[in-house]
């Protein structure tokens, strides 16, 4: 999501151009992407079955109207949230609410929790905790009022090491995205609110992804990027975590503002209507990014049910690709009405699915003005004097959770010789570096944090939150000492103050390093990075900061605020760095969490969720920044690794990474023993495909449409606020109302083949349910394995699974599991997992389904990505 003010309307000649291209495009190279219709229709299985029937009979009484309403937002800034949809007056329903960001209540007022990034959550590998963490950030938005919580992030996964929005997500791994992405999706819904599984799909980059946005940085593209993937690689890692969140239940999912295969996933009827609804099986509703469109009836056809906010050009046009251009598109009869009815339908599901009904209350904040009374219409200064902000307190006590994930996220990289824990009786402590203290215009200072000053405790963008307080390291440390009452702490939070840094390194007893490494949404640009990183190397000279400790204080510890990996090569093996801890973007409680682990009030247990690399060339992948300079295609990113992302590309190519994928130490000692595989599966049990039709769509609505034009023009004497979107008609005459230069011109094959076809469909053999076949969930072995706590303190260890599918396009380990367990000290642990069929299965792009290879599948268990002492062939199905 981005926010700012208009520019250039976008051009529809570029649509039509693509569509008379596409004989070419379908032959040659660049990527093309299949169409695929119609839109399927929700049947509400699952467990969908009784919000959908509750949604099919709100539905049924709805007008026409009414129903557009729903599906349209009524313009970027012109209600309190992020987003908002009409409202239905008649019922006393009010307009549905999205606010960002997965992290917490974004553009709110203050009084709300700031909690670890999603990849804060990755590091720390608990399932307990995503869930914790989701379900306190749905009693926020609960408690402000808002029906959509934008949020958790699986896309990006993390391709590029310098992608800007990789820490909103929950790692590389696609396994372990979608297990903790299901937990918190089940901890948003369970206190009553939507959540909203983003960015669908292969936006792995934020440079070029959005020509509006570019051009604001003079760097003027046609189209934006295509993320050009292959069956196989989008079925084995970009949708894997989209599957476990469909399955989990999520009420909606965002397209993303680029391309795949040169079409627009807002548009892209490929990966909407079959990956995500047919196959799938997704009962809830897909929702724009916002302002990610390029056209309506289109739009509606290939599968996006709502748009948002609303507007054909973010910042106000008052004219909409849906809103009353889709009132048009019934009335003239192009869209069918059991197509509006399944949208409408999708919305209500989700809506009464999370028992929305039940929990609502008015929203009491406003996202553009902080002040108590303002405008109920930003954007246009309209409704002055409301009462836009109440500051509700929704915070309760959360900010104990957030110190405690954001302790138990920490990793904890190098420990040389027992460096840490710190006694706390240190007699000289020294603090050093800007990351260590405040930012001086305060916390919030910069617009969604897109600057860097002071302490990183969150990244920039929309997938950040305000901060009711920022507790800075030098703040938590330097009261950890105080209230011991011996020890002298010194903080130095100027990078360049050399001389006296030097000064005083040479006294302390111990030297606590602070550096950092930002990144964040493409809209902003921070330093010259826009979005995505320039580069993977520390900020603010930060090595340099680090080499020039170190070479006079042999205690000097290393704490690193990073938004992913960055290359630590000068300065990791030198003796005189005795500790590195990687801290994350910990949140409002960062420094109290920091002081736990480092004096040891907490052992840590996080791990990494990325891998280090040596050297930049470590990594195959790239953010990748050739412009296209093509009036019509938009930057071509092929995603020729395939699966070989991260510790899979490591592997590959026998790159010895620094700290390996799932790498992390304790205070105490863990031994992994014992490995038993048992199958559980019955002779019975084997995998069916799919087969046979849906049943046909079918409206829902009971109230019939009217064939006088004029029924839908604005009411007499109804009183418009300047460029708000309505669904109602300016003019009896649908070309004239619609005002679009393109209208009832007929372009081939248009409508496209099968898109108004609402009779019995096909089902897909990989799909059954929400998330995919059935049978794909089916247990087969049962895996034992015993951890012991060899050391004198008690502790937590991530046993984690790998598996080796044996194919030569296949990674040498593919993470399939893990636990986050506490064991006492010299303590014992059986920890028992599945491994399901999907664990062991390959997409098959021929037979457009899921199977079990020929070749040996090999599990291991370890304690990271490299460390698997343990190995088991799994017997042949
Ligand atoms: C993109 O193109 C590749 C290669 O032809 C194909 O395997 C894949 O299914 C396409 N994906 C989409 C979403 O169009
Ligand atoms: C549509 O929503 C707008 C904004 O909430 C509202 O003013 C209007 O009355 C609604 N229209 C209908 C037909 O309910
Ligand atoms: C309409 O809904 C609001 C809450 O959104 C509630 O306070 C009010 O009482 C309702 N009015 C009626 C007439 O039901
Ligand atoms: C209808 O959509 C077209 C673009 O397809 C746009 O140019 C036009 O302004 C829209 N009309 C209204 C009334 O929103
Ligand atoms: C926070 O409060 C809730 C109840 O309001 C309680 O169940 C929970 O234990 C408290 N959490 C902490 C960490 O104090
Ligand atoms: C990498 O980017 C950061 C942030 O913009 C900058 O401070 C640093 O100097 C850059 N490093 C190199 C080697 O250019
Ligand atoms: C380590 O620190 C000592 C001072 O305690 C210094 O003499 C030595 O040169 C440093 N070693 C390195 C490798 O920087
Ligand atoms: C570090 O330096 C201090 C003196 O500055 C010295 O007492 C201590 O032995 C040194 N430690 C190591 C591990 O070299
Ligand atoms: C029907 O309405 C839609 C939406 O305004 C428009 O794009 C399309 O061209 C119209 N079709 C016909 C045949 O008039
Ligand atoms: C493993 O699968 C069996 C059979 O489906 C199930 O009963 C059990 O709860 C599963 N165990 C775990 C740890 O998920």
């Amino acid at each position: 999501m981005v926010y700012w003010q208009p520019w250039a309307e976008i051009s529809t000649a570029v649509i039509i151009l693509n569509t008379l291209l596409s004989p070419y495009l379908r032959n040659e190279n660049p990527s093309y992407s299949p169409p695929y219709y119609p839109s399927p229709w929700t049947d509400g299985s699952g467990e969908w079955a009784e919000a959908y029937e509750k949604a099919r009979n709100f539905v049924s009484e709805l007008t026409l109207l009414e129903k557009i309403n729903l599906t349209t937002g009524t313009g970027n800034e012109q209600g309190n949230c992020a987003g908002e949809t009409g409202s239905i007056p008649r019922l006393n329903f009010s307009a549905i609410c999205f606010q960002d960001s997965p992290a917490g209540v974004g553009s709110a007022d203050y009084f709300v929790t700031a909690f670890p990034a999603g990849i804060n959550v990755a590091s720390a590998w608990s399932r307990d905790l995503a869930y914790r963490r989701g379900r306190l950030m749905g009693e926020e938005h609960r408690g402000k009022g808002v029906d959509v919580q934008l949020g958790p992030v699986v896309g990006p996964l993390g391709r590029a090491p310098e992608g800007g929005r990789n820490w909103e997500g929950f790692g590389v791994d696609p396994v372990s995205a979608g297990i903790l992405a299901a937990e918190t999706i089940k901890g948003i819904q369970e206190s009553g609110v939507v959540a909203c599984a983003k960015h669908f799909i292969g936006n792995e980059q934020e440079r070029y992804r959005w020509a509006a946005e570019s051009a604001t940085f003079g760097e003027p593209i046609a189209e934006g990027y295509s993320a050009n993937i292959d069956d196989k690689t989008m079925h084995e890692l970009y949708l894997w975590p989209f599957a476990d969140a469909v399955r989990a239940g999520v009420g909606s999912v965002v397209c993303a503002y680029s391309q795949i295969n040169n079409s627009y996933s807002c548009s892209n009827s490929y990966i909407i209507n079959k990956l995500l609804k047919a196959e799938l099986g997704f009962q809830g509703f897909v929702v724009s990014d916002w302002d990610a469109m390029y056209g309506g009836v289109s739009s509606v056809f290939a599968g996006l049910d709502m748009a948002m906010p609303g507007d054909t050009v973010l910042g106000g046009t008052g004219y909409s690709f849906y809103g009353s251009n889709l009132t048009i598109g019934v009335l003239n009869g192009t869209i069918p009405e059991w197509r509006l009815d399944d949208m409408v339908t999708r919305i209500m599901a989700a809506f009464f699915k999370v028992g929305r009904d039940k929990t609502r209350v008015p929203v009491n904040f406003n996202s553009w003005d902080l002040s108590q009374y303002g405008d109920a219409h930003h954007l246009v200064g309209q409704g002055k004097g409301t009462l836009i902000n109440q500051y509700v307190d929704v915070r309760g006590n959360h900010s104990s959770f957030v110190r405690e994930l954001g302790a138990k996220s920490i990793v904890l990289l190098k420990n040389t010789n027992h460096a840490l824990p710190l006694t706390g009786n240190e007699k000289f402590t020294a603090i050093i570096g800007e990351d260590s203290g405040s930012n001086p215009d305060g916390p919030n200072g910069c617009t969604y944090r897109a600057c860097a000053s002071g302490t990183l405790a969150m990244g920039w963008g929309s997938g950040s939150v305000e901060f009711s307080h920022l507790i800075t390291p030098e703040q938590a440390i330097t009261n950890e000492i105080t209230s011991r009452g011996n020890g002298v702490v010194t903080a130095i939070t100027n990078n360049y103050a050399i001389d006296y840094i030097q000064k005083i390194a040479k006294v302390a007893d111990v030297a606590l390093v602070f550096v950092n490494a930002n990144s964040g949404e493409g809209f902003l640009e921070v330093d010259g990075n826009i979005g995505d990183r320039n580069n993977l190397t520390l900020w603010k000279d930060g090595d340099a900061l680090i080499q020039n400790v170190a070479s006079i204080n042999n205690n000097t510890i290393v704490i690193l605020h990073t938004v992913g990996p960055v290359l630590m090569t000068n300065w990791y093996d030198n003796p005189n760095v005795t500790a590195i801890v990687w801290a994350g973007l910990p949140g409002d409680e960062s420094g109290n969490s920091l002081v736990d682990v480092l004096y040891g009030h907490i052992n840590p247990g996080g791990k990494t969720p990325f891998t280090w690399g040596l050297l930049r060339e470590s990594w195959s992948t790239h953010v990748t920044t050739n412009r296209s300079t093509s009036d019509v295609f938009g930057t071509q990113i092929d995603f020729e690794e395939g699966v070989f992302i991260d510790y899979r590309d490591f592997d590959r190519q026998n790159e010895t990474p620094i700290y390996e994928f799932g790498f992390g130490l304790s205070y105490t000692e863990f031994q992994f023993l014992n490995l038993s595989v048992t199958p559980i599966y019955s002779s019975s049990s084997k995998y069916i495909p799919t087969t046979g039709h849906t049943k046909p769509a079918k409206p829902a609505g009971t109230v019939s449409i009217s064939s006088t034009i004029s029924d839908y023009v604005f009411p007499k004497g109804f009183r418009r606020i300047p460029l708000f979107i309505y669904p109602w008609l300016t003019s009896s005459c649908l070309k004239n109302a619609s005002g679009d230069p393109e209208y009832g011109v007929s372009v081939d094959s248009w409508p496209p083949h099968g898109a108004t076809n609402g009779s019995p469909q096909p089902r897909l053999p990989a799909s059954g349910g929400p998330g995919g076949n059935p049978g794909l969930y089916e247990a087969l072995y049962s895996v034992s394995v015993t951890i012991q706590n060899s050391g004198q303190r008690d502790g937590d260890e991530v046993p984690q699974l790998y598996i080796s599918l044996g194919g030569p396009e296949d990674p040498k380990v593919a993470l399939r599991n893990f636990e986050r367990i506490t064991i006492p000290a010299n303590g014992l642990h059986t920890w028992t997992a599945n491994i399901t069929r999907r664990d062991i299965s390959n997409w098959d792009p021929a037979r457009q389904d899921w199977f079990v290879s020929e070749y040996e599948k090999i599990v291991y268990v370890g304690s990271s990505s490299r460390k698997l002492p343990l190995k088991f062939t799994l017997p042949k199905l």
